[in-house]
């Protein structure tokens, strides 16, 4: 299907920023505390998913069966040691062209919305000074159900008023390309063909973009 672009929808955490690398050392230190190992391909389970759904799939791996108490101390923990990597966070580690994307596509009248799982967001765009380039933000404070279901997304088409079939979604994430899908969106893949084979069309990074545009 051919579709014309009138709004594009970003996933945050390893399309516009790194933090993908932060949250797995988080983990996996978590993971070490209660004495099993956590793979980067253990990781890739996580990447899209909410802060709660990630700690039962940690447990899962690790064949823990913990009860809530515990599991709401593992979670806050969890992202006491995330914040710490993020806090100190700055412009540097926007990943390559992301920034430069944004602004282009928003020269061109196309609408920019943020579509993360991540409670998160609003510290992480604020430390790396980019707020300013959504029009709209859509985040895991905003939502109730995690990717793969596609609320976050439609949520995101709603407040910018444009219809699903207009809009295009970025994503890293194997959970967050089947959200896009289910919100009958277009979906362009950042990482390996291999493991995001379910996208329109998967891409190293956003700086590619740049390049085929020449701009
Ligand atoms: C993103 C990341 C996930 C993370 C989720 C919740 O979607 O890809 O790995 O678990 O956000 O993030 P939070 O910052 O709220 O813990
Ligand atoms: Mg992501």
């Amino acid at each position: 299907m051919i579709r014309e672009m009138r709004a594009a929808i970003f996933d945050l955490d390893g399309v516009i920023v790194d933090t993908a690398k932060y949250h797995y050392l988080a983990w996996k230190r978590l993971a070490k505390e209660y004495g099993f190992d956590f793979t980067e391909t253990d990781n890739e389970r996580l990447k899209g998913v909410s802060r709660v759904r990630s700690l039962e799939i940690l447990l899962e791996i690790g064949s823990l069966n913990l009860d809530e108490s515990e599991k709401e101390k593992m979670a806050a923990q969890k992202n006491e040691w995330y914040i710490d990597y993020i806090r100190h966070m700055d412009a540097s580690e926007i990943l390559p062209g992301s920034a430069e994307y944004l602004k282009t596509i928003r020269t061109k009248g196309i609408k920019t919305a943020l579509g993360s799982a991540s409670k998160n967001a609003p510290l992480i765009l604020e430390r790396l000074g980019i707020s300013d380039l959504f029009d709209v933000i859509v985040d895991g404070n905003k939502v109730g159900k995690a990717k793969p279901d596609p609320e976050v997304f439609l949520r995101a088409a709603n407040e910018l008023n444009i219809p699903a079939a207009h809009c295009v979604v970025f994503e890293d994430a194997e959970a967050g390309i089947q959200a896009a899908l289910r919100a009958n969106m277009g979906v362009v893949g950042i990482g390996k063909p291999a493991l995001l084979s379910e996208a329109d069309i998967v891409i190293g990074g956003l700086w590619q973009l740049m390049v085929l545009s020449g701009e």
